[in-house]
């Protein structure tokens, strides 16, 4: 659930100006790095070309001036070829281009390039130790066992009980909702929408659910999506550690708020659970899979502390699914065919006497498609890997530790890939009445280290988008504009608002 950017604005306008003052020191650097770049050592790899660099931050300053610095790196890639070697601060990373090669670093050499890497503000965000978290860790047993933990929780198969379960959960969300929408009036949708994805994922992994009136779980809804947001920009001081002192007073903020999360989930979530738990029975949810865990049985067992945190990150998945679909609606509030086609969709399969559900996501294409095309042109970043060992990507030397950054966004939004890359088509993602995925389409990346929670992306997506459209069309607000930030799966607190016209 969290992505990466690299800088913010703000931190890529000062990297400018130091860059600018240490420039003239790039010169005499200049002759000495172009000497080396396609020299064929004894192993017969290849050192991946390299820009000049700069003094201190090394490359930093070509990733300012893009929206997103992964337009940064398709920009290397069409100039340096493929893979291309940086130096990001005191950071050694590369940039891998094209399908072929991202697929040789998450599948075929997956086991190779299966850490994360070591940004000092990942470690102060979870306790002081990244391995805490579940998708900033390195490899190891422990992330082996959370995963396998996980399966049968967030990839529930269709038709069995675990799936009907889910169904009758983002159902009940849904018209929950959908029931706090007034027709007509402006409506800030944000906090509808991740307050009822907080209770679907709450109900489904804890068997707990909070009136939407609840102020302590408000408040939880609040701080998760603060964390979210923060997580998800990018900072030159993960490159940069001198600048850290500069981030103290906000990541102060973020353990305060990680800290009162902390308390709701034991307070209110987890109660008397711990204790109560019948060990040998079988789990309900992923709560209890967790107890039984620590509590014994399975080898390896983990830490309480541990099961907590994986705990509290899976629940953090309501606030990424809660702020794509406030972006899904975003992009439909511009496109009103789309919304007709799958109002059409909604008709023709489900009808106007019962509501969509999940498991009428086989017949309706054209809805999955439009959740496709929205997490396209999202366009949010593979996590960076880092090497665990010497290896190479496509002839190319990695030395062990370099943090690779995959280059989805190419794959999201190339010219070569997709016909208007620009624009919203849910038709791209639909051949013959089936829902079709294009093999270098891989905005969950791949691998052993690919996204735990893209099924509940899709099915709840499915169920609240579906839910909404089949009662409403998303009408524009006078004066709000609707434009979708791209490179990330955040959005800041109060975006946009919306009027809902009841059909
Ligand atoms: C639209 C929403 C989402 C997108 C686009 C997305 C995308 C991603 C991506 C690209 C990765 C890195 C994969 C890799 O390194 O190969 C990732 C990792 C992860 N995602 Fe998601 N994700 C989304 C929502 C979620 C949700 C809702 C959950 C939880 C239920 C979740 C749980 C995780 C976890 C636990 C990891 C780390 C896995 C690991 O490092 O072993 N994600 N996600
Ligand atoms: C849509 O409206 C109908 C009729 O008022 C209602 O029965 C149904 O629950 C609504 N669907 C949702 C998802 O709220
Ligand atoms: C909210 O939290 C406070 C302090 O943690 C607690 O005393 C109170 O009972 C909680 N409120 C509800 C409605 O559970
Ligand atoms: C259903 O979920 C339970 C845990 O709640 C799990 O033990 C079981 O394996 C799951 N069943 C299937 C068929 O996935
Ligand atoms: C790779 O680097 C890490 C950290 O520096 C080290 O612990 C590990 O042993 C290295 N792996 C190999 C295969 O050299
Ligand atoms: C929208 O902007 C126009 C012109 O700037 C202004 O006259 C109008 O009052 C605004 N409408 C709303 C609802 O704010």
């Amino acid at each position: 659930m969290f992505a990466l950017m690299l800088t913010s604005s703000i931190t890529t306008v000062l990297l400018m100006v130091t860059s600018a003052a240490l420039a003239w020191v790039a010169y005499e650097i200049y002759s000495q790095n172009k000497r080396r770049s396609k020299e064929i050592a004894v192993d017969g790899l290849l050192e991946p070309p390299t820009p000049v660099r700069i003094p201190i931050i090394g490359h930093l300053h070509l990733m300012g001036g893009y929206e997103v610095p992964y337009q940064a790196f398709s920009f290397l890639g069409k100039k340096y070829g493929d893979i291309v070697k940086l130096q990001l601060g005191n950071v050694k990373c590369v940039v891998v281009n094209g399908q072929k090669n991202i697929k040789e670093a998450l599948v075929t050499k997956g086991h190779h390039f299966d850490s994360r890497p070591n940004f000092q503000r990942y470690q102060q965000l979870f306790s002081g130790n990244k391995e805490n978290s579940l998708a900033f860790c390195d490899w190891s047993d422990t992330q082996k066992t959370r995963r396998d933990m996980l399966k049968a929780h967030t990839f529930p198969r269709a038709f069995t009980n675990n799936f009907s379960s889910l169904e009758s959960l983002i159902s009940s969300g849904t018209r929950s909702a959908t029931s706090e929408i007034k027709p007509g009036e402006v409506t800030h949708l944000k906090p509808i929408i991740l307050k009822h994805c907080a209770n679907i994922f709450l109900s489904h992994f804890c068997s707990k659910h909070f009136s939407t009136t609840d102020e302590n779980f408000s408040e939880m809804v609040e701080n998760f999506d603060e964390i979210f947001y923060e997580v998800n920009q990018g900072y030159a001081a993960d490159f940069l550690p001198f600048l850290m002192p500069f981030h103290r007073k906000n990541l102060e903020r973020m353990n305060l708020l990680a800290h009162k999360i902390r308390r709701f989930v034991e307070d209110e979530v987890v109660e008397d659970r711990f204790d109560d738990l019948d060990v040998e029975s079988e789990p309900n949810d992923y709560l209890e899979s967790l107890i039984r865990n620590v509590r014994g049985g399975e080898t390896p067992s983990l830490p309480w502390d541990t099961a907590l945190f994986a705990l509290e990150d899976i629940l953090g998945g309501h606030s990424a699914v809660g702020n794509f679909l406030v972006k899904v609606f975003a992009f439909l509030v511009n496109e009103p065919d789309v919304q007709r086609k799958i109002q059409k969709e909604i008709d023709e399969v489900v009808g106007g006497d019962r509501e969509v559900t999940i498991g009428d996501r086989p017949r309706m294409p054209y809805t999955e498609a439009t959740v496709y095309e929205a997490i396209r042109l999202i366009a949010s970043p593979i996590v960076p890997r880092v090497a665990n060992q010497d290896s190479s990507i496509d002839g190319y030397r990695i030395e062990n530790g370099t943090v690779l950054f995959l280059n989805n966004y190419d794959l999201s939004m190339s010219d070569q890939l997709w016909e208007q890359p620009g624009k919203f088509l849910p038709e791209r993602f639909v051949k013959e009445g089936r829902l079709i995925k294009p093999e270098h389409f891989l905005p969950f990346g791949g691998g052993r280290r690919s996204c735990m929670g893209y099924k509940m992306v899709q099915l709840v997506a499915f169920g609240i988008l579906g839910g909404f459209l089949q009662n409403f069309t998303v009408l524009p607000v006078d004066n709000e504009t609707y434009r979708v930030p791209i490179g990330s799966l955040a959005l800041t607190k109060d975006t946009f608002k919306f009027r809902f016209a009841r059909r």
